[in-house]
């Protein structure tokens, strides 16, 4: 297949390069901008010499290039990493967050349904989080944001549906990789820096290391590279549809960033507890946004690791 990744200089996105190394699909690898040293030195480190860094120049906004781009390329697939996801900027900046989150995955839509294709797209658990939820929100549940992000984030998912191409939609939640911006690497640096540290306790979620996400992407790649092989290749793929993945587990932010401290062996900052109310944000973030993956473990049999044997690799990568 020949396989087109968007945003890949981001978190996900470079995820996915190292995932598609040895591959015997063809990916393109695409963004607005180049990759940066950092992030390279990092894909060379974790995955080899033989891992693409190279970013061919796609900007998810524009339709007719990525007409083009899909119809040059006879691209089969589309992983959209592309977002806008700075969650509190995005509450000043509405026009920018619905265009990328919800405009931009439209486009990917057209497009790959005019090929015939299937689109993978990512999206988040900040779809839920207005209702006080305290079991495993599914993927039926109705999204209810708290803030623009989420709003515009949903928008996406139902603009996919309405244009009708093949899809997977994957919310995922709490994002780190050794790549970009993370709360991960924030913490990291400020455990090590800092005598004292106040993290919010009554935000319950589960972190997603993009690195476990990515190799989910690859099996559902798989599952539909057998589908198109085989005599339903005709029919759409019937695995269409929402699924939820992070890490399996629950924890707070609290939680999340004792366990940093502790995999990065730093014992001097003083790590305690406080309430949201403590950060004044320009947006409220769910108090509880754990998702179920039954569905997605049930229907492309992905392997989901625990969150902290996850977490304790990424700290280790890197040390
Ligand atoms: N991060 C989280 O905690 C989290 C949680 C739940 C779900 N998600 C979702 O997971 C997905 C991946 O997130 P991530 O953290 O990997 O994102 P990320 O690190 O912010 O990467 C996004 C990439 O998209 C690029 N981009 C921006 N505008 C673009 C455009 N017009 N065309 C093409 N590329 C463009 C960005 O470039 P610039 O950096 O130059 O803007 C960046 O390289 C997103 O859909 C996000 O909503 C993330």
């Amino acid at each position: 297949m020949n396989i087109l990744v968007t945003g890949a200089n981001g978190q996900l996105g470079n995820e996915m390069r190292i995932v598609a190394r040895g591959s015997a699909d063809r990916y393109f690898f695409t963004d607005v901008c180049d990759a940066s040293q950092e992030s390279v030195s990092m894909l060379y480190k974790l995955a080899g010499d033989d891992v693409c860094t190279e970013t061919s120049r796609l900007d998810i906004t524009d339709l007719a290039a990525i007409r083009a781009f899909v119809a040059k390329n006879q691209i089969q697939a589309i992983i959209n990493c592309a977002a806008y996801t700075n969650v509190d900027a995005a509450e000043e900046n509405q026009d920018l967050a619905m265009l990328l989150n919800a405009k931009a995955p439209e486009n990917l839509a057209v497009a790959i349904k005019e090929a015939n294709g299937l689109l993978v797209h990512i999206s988040t658990d900040y779809v839920f989080g207005k209702e006080p939820y305290n079991i495993p929100c599914t993927e039926e549940q109705q999204g209810t944001p708290t803030g623009v992000y989420g709003y515009t984030k949903l928008c996406g998912e139902q603009n996919i549906k309405a244009v009708g191409c093949q899809h997977v939609i994957i919310r995922t939640a709490w994002l780190y990789s050794e790549f970009g911006k993370n709360f991960c690497k924030t913490m990291l640096n400020l455990t090590a820096s800092k005598p004292q540290l106040k993290v919010v306790f009554d935000q319950a979620g589960t972190p997603t290391y993009a690195y476990d996400l990515a190799k989910a992407i690859a099996v559902i790649l798989n599952d539909y590279t057998l589908t198109l092989n085989s005599k339903l290749s005709t029919l759409n793929f019937s695995k269409n549809g929402v699924y939820h993945f992070s890490n399996e587990g629950v924890c707070s932010w609290y939680d999340f960033t004792k366990m940093i401290q502790e995999y990065a062996g730093q014992k001097v900052c003083d790590v305690q507890p406080c309430h949201s109310s403590e950060f004044p944000s320009p947006v409220t973030r769910p108090s509880y946004s754990v998702l179920d993956k039954t569905k997605i473990k049930q229907t492309f049999s992905v392997a989901i690791p625990y969150w902290t044997d996850s977490l304790r690799l990424c700290i280790s990568n890197l040390k």
